[in-house]
């Protein structure tokens, strides 16, 4: 008997990244995995990784920002799969700017995937699993974990816009925790830089605004990490697993830290 078995979970943002390894993470725990990415072509790289697993997969090109995209999702996989157990609000978007360079459409970009996109899909998401009996007596009708960020613990220099919608993240996730106990469990993750696309290009354009040499921003950044690393998306997988099991169906509105001890408290 695997963790997740009988499970149907929903991964946005997973056509690469920290959701891709969330979904093969699903996959091997024996979830039925729904993929979900604006890029479509990724999308269905991944949900063919997921099948090659042994498990049922769909690929959906969904834009989370697009309210009206977001709940035919949740239609199409009821309608498909029956119900919806685990929702993974991983889709984000990042640019490095000082405070004083952000534009109006930095900031809107941003939170418009961040933070609205996130908001809806979560509203979305929890009217289907709100209205479906739990898996087994006594169980949560439904686990909604939420991808926020260590820059959503506390203001960050050159993330303005970015820390900002990751703490709106966290404070959703209480918000939906409070409204949806005892029938829904709602977390958060906040990861430490992770190994991604993502910060590539958080290198990129830090190195370009700073006039430093590419990859120096990454190794500062990782090298003061007590872990003596920076994190894996597989790291990040593991916490994401472990929130979407039977084990943490006591846990709620809690955000996790996955960022090798840089900070605690
Ligand atoms: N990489 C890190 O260091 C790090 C740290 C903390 C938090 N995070 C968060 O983790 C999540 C995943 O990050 P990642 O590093 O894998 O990033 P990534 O850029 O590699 O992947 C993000 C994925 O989200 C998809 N996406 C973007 N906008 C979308 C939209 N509107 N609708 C649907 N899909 C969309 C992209 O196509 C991409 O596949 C993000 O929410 C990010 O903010 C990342």
């Amino acid at each position: 008997m695997k963790t997740l078995d009988g499970c149907i979970a929903l991964v946005t943002g997973a056509g690469r990244g920290i959701g891709a390894a969330i979904a093969r993470r699903y996959a091997r725990e024996g979830a039925t995995v729904i993929v979900a990415d604006v890029n479509e072509a990724n999308a269905r790289a991944t949900a063919e990784q997921v099948r090659e697993l042994g498990v049922e997969s769909e690929a959906l090109a969904v834009d989370v920002c697009d309210t009206a995209q977001s709940a035919a999702m949740f239609d199409r996989i009821v309608d498909r799969f029956g119900r919806i157990d685990i929702l993974v609000n991983n889709a984000g978007v990042i640019r490095v700017r000082t405070l004083l360079d952000t534009t109006p459409e930095d900031w809107d970009f941003i939170q418009n995937v961040n933070a609205r996109g996130l908001f809806f899909t979560l509203q979305a998401g929890a009217r289907r699993m709100l209205d479906q009996p739990p898996l087994a007596e006594g169980r949560p009708c439904g686990k909604i974990i939420n991808m926020a960020s260590v820059a959503g613990r506390g203001g960050r220099a050159m993330l303005g816009a970015y820390s900002a919608s990751k703490a709106t993240v966290i404070n959703v996730t209480q918000t939906a925790a409070i409204e949806f106990a005892p029938r829904l469990t709602v977390n958060s993750i906040c990861p430490g830089p992770v190994d991604t696309e993502m910060w590539k290009q958080i290198d990129r354009e830090w190195s370009e605004h700073e006039q430093r040499p590419l990859g120096s921003v990454w190794k500062e950044r990782s090298s003061a990490v007590p872990m003596g690393r920076h994190q894996t998306p597989d790291d990040v997988a593991g916490v994401a697993s472990f929130l979407a099991s039977a084990d943490a169906d006591c846990i709620t509105g809690q955000s996790y830290r996955v960022d090798g001890g840089a900070v605690m408290q």
